[in-house]
């Protein structure tokens, strides 16, 4: 053994793909979902049927041909300018190593290629790590960072936290 190995542990490198999720993601973004005890579990089915009518707003991030990490999307018909970003979850094992941040970072490129500058998504208010995420990636693209009320507690008609809307906003510039 050279004195230069001496002593050094075998490093590995995290090679992520991030892609279009097909309707053959379904079922293990439902799993990511349930798995992540934090977000509403909705049912298999919507999973699926968002692979297969909103995969041009959505994105999963895959590991060895598996995917560790999702982000669900939809153009809001009212504002065709705007990504509505309906879920991010990243499964546990893989969290704290930019996972979540980069599945935003290519879903609003490619979003930006057709049109919508700005990204909005909504969040409770005990969910900091989402909060950090987003704050995090307007910072990164020069963005404003704004939120709003959006729906209260007693919208919704079991024990759920309120919704708070996040908006990623271009800068308007001074008149
Ligand atoms: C929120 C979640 C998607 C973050 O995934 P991740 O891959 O670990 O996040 P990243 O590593 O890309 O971190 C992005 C930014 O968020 C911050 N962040 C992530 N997790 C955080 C935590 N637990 N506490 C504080 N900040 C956190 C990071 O520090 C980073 O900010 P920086 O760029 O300023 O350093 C992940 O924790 C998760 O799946 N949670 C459960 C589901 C959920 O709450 N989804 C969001 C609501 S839809």
């Amino acid at each position: 053994m050279s004195p230069s190995q001496a002593g050094t542990a075998p490093t590995t490198v995290l090679t992520v793909d991030y892609r279009m999720p097909t309707v053959a993601d379904g079922t293990r973004l439902w799993e990511i979902a349930s798995d992540s005890k934090v977000l509403d579990v909705n049912s298999s089915y919507s999973y699926v049927l968002w692979c297969h009518d909103f995969a041009d707003t959505s994105i999963v991030a895959e590991v060895d041909g598996r995917p560790v990490g999702f982000v669900t999307g939809y153009r809001r018909q009212s504002d065709p300018s705007t990504l509505m970003v309906w879920q991010v979850a990243v499964d546990d094992s893989m969290r704290g190593h930019g996972v979540a941040a980069s599945m935003l970072h290519h879903l609003f490129d490619r979003a930006n290629r057709h049109g919508m500058v700005a990204m909005h998504t909504t969040i409770s208010p005990d969910n900091i790590p989402s909060q950090r995420l987003f704050e995090s990636v307007a910072k990164a693209r020069g963005l404003r960072f704004e939120r709003r009320d959006l729906f209260a507690a007693n919208t919704f008609p079991d024990s759920h936290e309120p919704e708070d809307l996040y908006m990623l906003e271009p800068e308007i510039p001074e008149p």
